[in-house]
């Protein structure tokens, strides 16, 4: 198979996601038992592959069309390998730093000299923001809580939405509180296709989605602040005050910092399409697909679809998440799929990164 059908559409010369905005614990859960397999992950910034170390696979292979996104990953290696955790987390911006410059050069030493020069002009933006702010994605977030946010809640409002409460008292919180009528006319404006499109992903990736994404997004948003405990949630909290509280990501948080570390050899970076990866020949026991058949035709998606198959040994798992348009196994292969019912009905239940309507988990049969 040649090009990816989205490699022609979009444009990829920049940082389009900072940071992984899929929720890493669900992904892992839903892998399974992979210890010692090969996975293979999309690398979007890098973080989903790093959390997936921690389910001590022989290697993951990682993929992603655009050299921006790699590079993510590559600065990543380099951080860990030559920071310790708090610093760490100064420089993604999960903790305040007066010293992002300091601790970027010092993650950037052993680079190669792409990823060095890549990040290196990218300099003012992380002393700002911090290397998972830096995305286009990040930006438009930014924009929104910076300019729009204020003229809806107040930071006490804000502050408030993340005091760890019992269910119940969340629903009070929510309906009460936060899901006044300016939170939802903002939602409408903010997540018009126009804007989103125009602010945060590229118009290309509407062309198959379905319904509103302000209705969409408003029905999630319930999901975060309602049914999941926003104290926890490290995805709402950046969004909401631009950095992180408690709850950190995965691949981010203190007990896994150590093993990844210890396993960054094992990762086994491949730029350019999943679709070259599968045509290697080789097998995988598990793949993070990200939410990458969204941005395909159902023609396109079908065909990858088989192809990966061909490309995944006895009961390998694909995981992958929609955020409005639906896929799922094509019927053609249906026989050849077993969805795990189960395991996505109790991880959808737990998924803190809230945008997604769907998340698919699928075996394939021995
Ligand atoms: C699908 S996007 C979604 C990002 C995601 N929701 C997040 O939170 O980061 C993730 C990455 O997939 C890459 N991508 C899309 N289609 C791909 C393909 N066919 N092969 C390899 N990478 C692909 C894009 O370059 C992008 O960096």
């Amino acid at each position: 198979m040649g090009q990816s059908e989205i490699e022609s559409k979009a444009d990829f010369d920049h940082i389009r996601y900072a940071q992984l905005w899929e929720d890493a614990d669900v992904l892992t859960a839903a892998l399974g038992d992979c210890a010692g397999g090969t996975l293979v992950s999309i690398c979007s910034a890098g973080d989903n592959a790093l959390a997936m170390l921690t389910l001590d696979p022989a290697k993951v292979v990682v993929v992603d069309l655009s050299p921006a996104q790699i590079a993510c990953l590559k600065l990543r290696i380099g951080a860990f390998q030559s920071l310790t955790h708090p610093e760490f987390l100064e420089l993604t911006g999960s903790r305040p730093s007066s010293r992002r410059a300091d601790l970027l050069s010092q993650a950037l030493e052993e680079s190669d000299p792409e990823t060095r020069a890549f990040w290196t002009a990218l300099s003012p933006e992380v002393v700002r923001f911090g290397i998972g702010g830096v995305g286009k994605f990040e930006r438009y977030f930014r924009i929104f809580r910076t300019r729009l946010l204020p003229f809806v809640h107040s930071r006490k409002t804000i502050d408030d939405v993340f005091v760890s409460r019992p269910s119940e008292a969340r629903a009070v919180f929510f309906d009460t509180r936060f899901d006044t009528f300016r939170w939802r006319l903002l939602l409408n404006l903010f997540f018009s296709r126009l804007v989103m499109g125009r602010m945060g992903r590229d118009k290309a990736f509407f062309d198959h989605v379905e319904g509103s994404p302000a209705q969409h997004v408003a029905r999630r948003i319930r999901h975060a602040g309602v049914d999941t405990d926003p104290s926890q949630n490290p995805y709402l909290h950046w969004i909401l005050k631009g950095t992180h509280g408690d709850a950190l990501p995965m691949a981010w948080r203190p007990e896994h910092f150590d093993t990844i570390r210890a396993r960054l050899d094992r990762l086994d970076i491949r730029p350019g399409s999943l679709e070259a990866f599968v045509s290697t020949g080789e097998k995988a026991n598990g793949f993070n697909l990200s939410d990458i058949f969204e941005y395909m035709s159902p023609d396109m998606f079908e065909t990858v679809y088989g192809s990966i198959l061909s490309a995944a040994a006895p009961n390998a798992r694909l995981v992958y998440w929609n955020m409005m348009a639906p896929r799922r196994v094509p019927a053609r292969y249906q026989s050849k799929v077993e969805t795990l019912q189960t395991v996505e009905d109790q991880l959808k239940a737990r998924d803190t990164a809230f945008f997604y309507s769907d998340f698919v988990v699928e075996q394939v049969r021995s």
